[in-house]
């Protein structure tokens, strides 16, 4: 029997296998009931007992290098799974669901590579602002007027500590941070305590920009602005309206012809052709001593606008709350623009 034991041993290890058919013949030869395993196993009855054990043990180990085998090769040869894997083969791959950009930040990286272009770069600032980085700093001490315009969120009045209501904060801490030349622009979420409706919400986001040289003028502006609505918008007659800012002397607002070719032109140009686009102007002498610049030897401009606004604009879109609500149905209108 030891003998048996030991020829099976190897007989098995060496057993040919290579298809479904072989593996069949050998699990008949080795592991069915009347296989040569099962018989050693009958056969341990007439065995003196003292010699039992032992043989008994490595008939065991036999009958599992024999499961073993047949195990590992089982699946490999089982006709469901080659046919299985000629299925995959012939499907079609999966298709992966790709996210898409929102249309905030599409906007926002499209703007970021036009004005890095030509050489700003980008700044941040914190969203939780004080006093002086939000308004002081800016020509707008306390009880200005002008203050009125951008209804503020406070979180604390004393330290102050307030929502940011534009990233104008933070050219300010750049100015205290860097010593000109200064080129960059702030892309940012701003706060303002507006009613919510489908033209204003409590906060949006705004893309501002300074440069802080010498010998900047009115004219660096202007051509840089031009340089802008022909890359975004791919129109190149704008007009420099004067307005007022606290922090820039002069101020404008930036108007671009829109045209009227359409009934949605005349809509939104309220039947003049000019659309708003942005606020700017030379950045007011005040401001550059309040951040340690000495406006005896530097001039700047600064302009801001609001990402929302452009956005709806390109992609005309009516309702600015649907910029917020995450609904993938519109979110999914984008995967394409990235
Ligand atoms: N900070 C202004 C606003 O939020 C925009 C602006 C920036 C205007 C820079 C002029 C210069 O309305």
């Amino acid at each position: 029997m030891v003998n048996d034991i030991k020829k099976y041993l190897e007989e098995l290890q060496s057993f040919e296998i290579k298809d479904e058919k072989q593996l069949d013949q050998f699990r008949l030869k080795y592991l069915s009931k009347k296989g040569l395993i099962q018989k050693l196993f009958l056969e341990l009855k007439n065995v003196p007992n003292d010699k039992k054990r032992n043989l008994g043990q490595e008939i065991n180990n036999l009958k599992i290098l024999a499961n073993e085998i047949y195990d590992s090769l089982k699946d490999k040869f089982s006709s469901k799974s080659v046919t299985h894997k000629y299925e995959d083969f012939s499907k079609p791959s999966q298709i992966l669901k790709l996210g898409s950009r929102h249309p905030i930040s599409i906007v926002k990286n499209k703007i970021i590579d036009i004005f890095q272009k030509i050489g700003f770069d980008i700044s941040e600032g914190p969203e939780i602002e004080d006093d002086w980085h939000n308004f002081t700093a800016l020509n707008l001490p306390e009880h200005h007027p002008a203050r009125d315009m951008q209804d503020t969120f406070y979180i604390n009045k004393d330290p102050d500590w307030l929502l940011r209501t534009h990233t104008s904060s933070v050219q300010i801490r750049h100015m205290e941070n860097n010593k000109p030349p200064i080129r960059t622009i702030s892309p940012g979420r701003v706060y303002r305590n507006e009613d919510i409706s489908a033209r204003s919400h409590c906060f949006f986001h705004q893309i501002e920009g300074l440069y802080i040289d010498k010998n900047v003028s009115f004219v660096d502006l202007k051509q840089t602005l031009l340089y802008f609505t022909k890359q975004l918008f791919g129109k190149n007659k704008i007009r420099l309206r004067p307005s007022y800012f606290p922090f820039t002397e002069p101020s404008a607002e930036l108007d671009i012809y829109w045209g009227l070719d359409s009934e949605t032109d005349y809509r939104i140009t309220k039947g003049t052709g000019w659309l708003e686009i942005l606020g700017c102007g030379m950045v007011d002498p005040s401001v550059l001593s309040n951040c340690g610049i000495d406006p005896k030897d530097y001039s700047g401009y600064a302009f801001g606008l609001g990402l929302e606004r452009i956005t709806m604009l390109l992609y005309q879109i009516d309702d600015i709350r649907t910029l917020y609500e995450n609904d993938v149905r519109f979110l999914n209108q984008f995967s394409k623009s990235i």
